[in-house]
């Protein structure tokens, strides 16, 4: 066949240049990256559960998001790892998501403001760049950037800020060349917020006896109806206490590298999920519901009182290592009384509780400079004062 038989292809338009290209990068990075920090730090006080269940996978999301374009940015810029400090008309935005005073407004920049903004700088950039050159671009903005309109949706937020955010093309901003934009960090956490129609109580549930948690030839599997209300509703606040946990630990290290933030996110994630999985339990299979009995916070409070090796050395490296030994009974003997769906539900608590504990010894091994017998020392000394249900006797 003659070569010129071939169809002509559409002509290449060129696009942006590899300039351009990055800087667009470079701002996405920096407003992404403060929703995944003011995000984690914000999750534990928002007060409504199904906020909480779309904020930890919006961090999540994000966060993975970030790892895409941090890698464009890389390939883009090589070797350049730090994308340059954002300029004065995106670092006013970033200010105004730092410094809001209530999940609401938090919630009202972030997803009335920061999200459109970024939403339409993508669609900006996907209209003009060449999706033959720069193919790589292409698909990460498209996958990137539904999401991000997805995201808006999702949560409530004040809409009509949208329609005068300032940035005609949040892309096309100046980014400051070799130098950094500090993240900022939200006051310590006195405790998590709930809904309001649930009774936060200093002792949580009494009907929640110590015994449900112990481990050993004494380990307990609640079999009645009444006992399983009990437990699966104590477990929905324990996993969001998880969930907030691991936010917290991101939020209030941004010193950590990278990597460190996207497995929190994740277990963040993990964990509103699972929270979600026992609300759906509780309303179809067992007959109660999200604020049927109280709820209190003496464990999150006992373990947030430690510095992040101790958070992750008695969280992750022994109450998830201690759950995950207790899952795995509790799904055999449900199993076996023919309660198929809940102990489904404790096959896949199980598989999720790996990494998770995983993340433990990662990054509990990262911050004794890479030694991990001194981190497996480490929760071994700290194992040594906690009670038998595993919580910590006396804070640090
Ligand atoms: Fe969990
Ligand atoms: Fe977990």
């Amino acid at each position: 066949m003659d070569p010129h038989d071939r169809p002509i292809p559409t002509p290449l338009t060129g696009g942006y240049d590899v300039d351009e290209n990055a800087i667009r990068f470079s701002n996405y990075f920096h407003v992404l990256r403060e929703l995944v920090h003011m995000s984690s730090g914000w999750l534990a006080l928002v007060p409504r559960f199904e906020d909480k269940l779309r904020l930890g996978e919006h961090i999540h999301d994000d966060a993975r998001a970030v790892s895409k374009v941090r890698r464009r940015l890389y390939e883009l810029r090589h070797p350049s790892d730090y994308p340059g400090a954002p300029a004065a008309g995106l670092t006013e935005l970033l200010d105004r998501m730092e410094t809001a005073r209530t999940p609401q407004e938090y919630l009202d920049i972030a997803y009335g403001e920061a999200k459109p903004a970024l939403a339409h700088a993508m669609r900006i950039h996907l209209e003009h760049l060449d999706t033959v050159i720069d193919e790589p671009t292409l698909l990460i903005l498209r996958q990137v950037v539904d999401r991000q309109e997805r995201h808006r949706l999702e949560i409530a937020h004040d809409e009509t800020l949208a329609e005068h955010h300032p940035f005609s093309d949040l892309g096309a901003l100046d980014i400051i060349l070799r130098e950094e934009r500090p993240l900022g960090v939200l006051p310590q956490l006195d405790e998590p917020a709930r809904d309001p129609f649930v009774d936060v109580t200093p002792d949580g549930d009494p009907y929640l006896t110590d015994d449900l948690y112990v481990n050993g030839d004494e380990n307990h599997v609640p079999l009645e109806p009444e006992e399983q209300r009990h437990f699966f509703h104590g477990l929905m606040d324990a996993e969001l206490c998880a969930a907030e946990l691991m936010a917290r630990n991101s939020h209030e290290h941004p010193e950590m590298p990278w990597d460190f933030h996207v497995d929190m996110a994740r277990q963040c994630w993990d964990e509103v999920r699972h929270a979600h999985v026992h609300d759906i339990l509780m309303r179809t299979e067992l007959g109660c519901a999200w604020g049927d009995y109280p709820v209190g916070f003496g464990y999150f409070k006992s373990i947030y009182a430690f510095d992040l090796l101790g958070r992750l050395a008695l969280f992750n490296g022994t109450s998830e290592q201690k759950a995950m030994w207790r899952h795995s009974h509790r799904r055999k003997v449900l199993q076996a009384r023919g309660q198929e769906i809940v102990a489904r539900v404790f096959d896949y608590l199980l598989a999720d509780e790996v990494p998770h504990v995983h993340n433990g010894t990662r990054w509990g091994t990262y911050l004794l400079g890479g030694d991990e017998r001194a981190y497996r020392a480490r929760v071994g000394e700290l194992r040594e004062g906690l009670d038998r249900t595993g919580k910590p006797v006396a804070s640090q």
